[in-house]
């Protein structure tokens, strides 16, 4: 899940790629490399670590040409290191590489290239591209990449430029995403939006087999017959201020803090008061369609899984149908029994998560109706599902992921509202206003809750030389308490568990004792009286308690260490509220054990590859 930027036009390439890298770095910080087209032919800069380094070294051997592509790299095949950084070359020098992807048989073709005299210099597979373009014998730039890709398994998002052809740039797609960006007399190559908003709001996103051709004069789209391709151009909705830092010192705690806005956001124009229902005109679900919905399977990744989890306890009590959550990994190689009237809810912030998109794939090929919950317009999952809710949380910069959970749940509750309000056995008028009664309120609670930063700021200073901690939670709880560990683990390094609080009885209490701080996820409901009772049997161990409770649950006094009290709201809803503690709380140990919070070690954005 690298990031690939290009551009060809009339302006100097090399500033525009190196900004549209940072602003993608969030894909992946391994390393980062340019290759500039110009009269002396490809000239590549490229080294290990941040895009900040390349920016340096640029500064030390400038190079300057008007195209030119770039890559930000998470490294899946060969150690992170200046040499295996992108992008990579024949033999000749005169044809360079960018790619996001993976190339499955990159060691049957390396063999075999090896055999025919090719000489490799780097342990990747992407450089097997490189060769076999070299290899491949055809008048255009455009025909050679389409005869090396078609001897390619795998999935790619990549882009090539030779110096035998300047002002060319040839871009393919299979498997990960990559749009073009349309400006005036200058066109853009990029893996998300986020890199080309500054320059253009029109964008192209290709799909799978399409090879497109870029120049100063205007780009086109073929098939790998070279058969011409027709993709629309959108325009997209985003401001650049919602890619900026706007005054924060993170894109996690910015965020975090937009999340009174972005359940507004998701709500925005779908709560229909009168009726008690919701308007969700995307789904593309009629009365029928509803009617005939058996079984629901959520399919999720990460923090979307456990939104998902959150979904089964929503759905099965507001539309009373039976729901399934799947880790989208294990699903996608799981021979399921789909049974007719499946309908499946792929959820993914990103909408390019590979597992959840193969997964997604697989459930349609059995015969299931599918429905997206997801962020990024235009993306993979959203173009491909029947229909589906489009979150409106605004780009999510930060890798650990906070706002989107919140609207994913949130999406969730009125997909409940949507289908339980015209089943026969779902919700009544009257059930359905008080729930559309207590989401509007919920934007206010997600506030309220944020006041609480100073008291997690010192718990964070009480508990970051921890190494350990455990998170509890009962019912739509337990989902938050797994989130809250995530988070955690993720941008801190500390390891967390999070266990269903009547769990722990069955073998994590074992690790119960002065030094473990269990963090329980404990709102005022039907489940309340049993979470006291393992706060009990923590307390009999020694155990250091932090309690997250609502308004109205009373003082806990010295059964717990701290206690932190958030807005009452219905239970299906107060995961929105009682995640936002946890949110900070990794936030702020993150930022005490000088963790680089926006780029966790190891991790990136959206895993486009399996
Ligand atoms: C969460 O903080 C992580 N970034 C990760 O677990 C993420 O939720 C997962 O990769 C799924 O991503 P998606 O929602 O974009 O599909």
């Amino acid at each position: 899940m690298c990031g690939i930027v290009c551009y060809v036009g009339q302006r100097d390439a090399v500033p525009i790629l190196i900004e549209g890298l940072a602003r993608l770095e969030y894909r992946g910080y391994d390393s980062a490399g340019v290759t500039i087209q110009n009269g002396a032919g490809v000239v590549t800069r490229k080294l290990r670590g941040r895009v900040q380094g390349l920016r340096d070294l640029l500064a030390e051997q400038p190079v300057a040409g008007t195209s030119g592509i770039a890559h930000t790299r998470w490294a899946t095949h060969g150690a992170p290191t200046t040499v295996n950084a992108h992008p990579h070359h024949d033999c000749t020098d005169t044809i360079a590489v960018v790619h996001n992807g993976i190339i499955e048989n990159a060691d049957v073709l390396k063999a075999e290239l090896e055999r025919r005299g090719h000489r490799f210099r780097t342990e990747t597979d992407t450089e097997t591209i490189a060769h076999l373009i070299e290899e491949a014998k055809a008048p255009t730039l455009e025909q050679r990449v389409a005869i090396a890709l078609g001897q390619v398994e795998g999935t790619y998002g990549l882009a090539v430029i030779s110096s035998g052809e300047p002002g060319k740039i040839v871009v393919a797609r299979k498997g990960s995403p990559v749009l073009l960006g349309v400006g005036d007399g200058e066109y853009f190559v990029a893996s998300d939006a986020a890199a080309v908003l500054e320059h253009t709001r029109q964008v192209v996103y290709l799909d799978d087999g399409d090879i497109a051709v870029l120049s100063p004069d205007g780009y086109f789209i073929i098939d790998g017959e070279s058969r011409a391709q027709a993709r629309t151009v959108t325009s997209l909705d985003w401001n650049l201020e919602a890619i900026e830092l706007g005054g924060y010192a993170h894109f996690m705690l910015k965020e975090i803090h937009e999340q009174p806005e972005t359940v507004r956001a998701t709500l925005r124009g779908r709560l229909l008061f009168d009726t008690g229902s919701a308007r969700l005109q995307g789904l593309n679900l009629t009365a029928g369609d509803v009617a005939a919905i058996r079984r629901i399977v959520i399919l999720g990744c990460g923090t979307s899984w456990h939104a998902g989890l959150v979904g089964r306890h929503v759905l099965e009590s507001l539309a009373r149908i039976p729901v399934d959550v799947e880790y989208a990994s294990e699903y996608r190689y799981r021979d399921p029994l789909v049974e007719p009237g499946t309908l499946v809810v792929a959820i993914s912030q990103s909408g390019e998560t590979a597992d959840t998109l193969e997964a997604m794939r697989r459930a349609r090929a059995a015969g299931c109706r599918i429905v997206g919950l997801v962020n990024v317009v235009g993306s993979t999952i959203a173009r491909e599902a029947d229909g589906g809710i489009y979150l409106h949380a605004g780009p999510e910069i930060g890798v650990a992921s906070t706002k989107a959970f919140t609207s994913q749940i949130v999406a969730l509750v009125l997909l409940g509202l949507f289908l339980g309000r015209q089943r026969p056995d779902g919700l009544t008028e009257a059930e359905g206003r008080a729930l559309v009664e207590e989401l509007t309120r919920l934007p206010q609670a997600v506030a309220r809750a944020l006041e609480l930063e100073p008291q997690l700021q010192d718990l964070a200073r009480r508990y970051a030389g921890h190494h350990h901690a455990l998170y509890l939670g009962r019912g739509v709880s337990f989902p938050v308490a797994l989130e809250g560990a995530l988070k955690l683990k993720e941008i801190s390094y500390v390891h967390a568990e999070g266990y269903p609080a009547a769990e722990m009885k069955h073998g994590p209490i074992a690790l119960i004792d002065a030094e473990m701080p269990v963090v329980f996820v404990a709102p005022k409901d039907h489940v309340y009286s049993k979470v006291l009772s393992n706060m009990q049997e923590v307390r009999a161990r020694g155990g250091r308690i932090i309690a997250i409770t609502t308004e109205g649950a009373g003082e806990l006094g010295t059964l717990v260490d701290h206690q932190l009290s958030v807005p009452a709201t219905a239970s299906l809803l107060s995961p929105v509220v009682t995640v936002v503690p946890l949110q900070l709380l990794a936030y702020h140990i993150a930022v005490l054990r000088e963790c680089d919070v926006d780029r966790p070690r190891n991790l990136a954005k959206s895993v486009t590859v399996e």
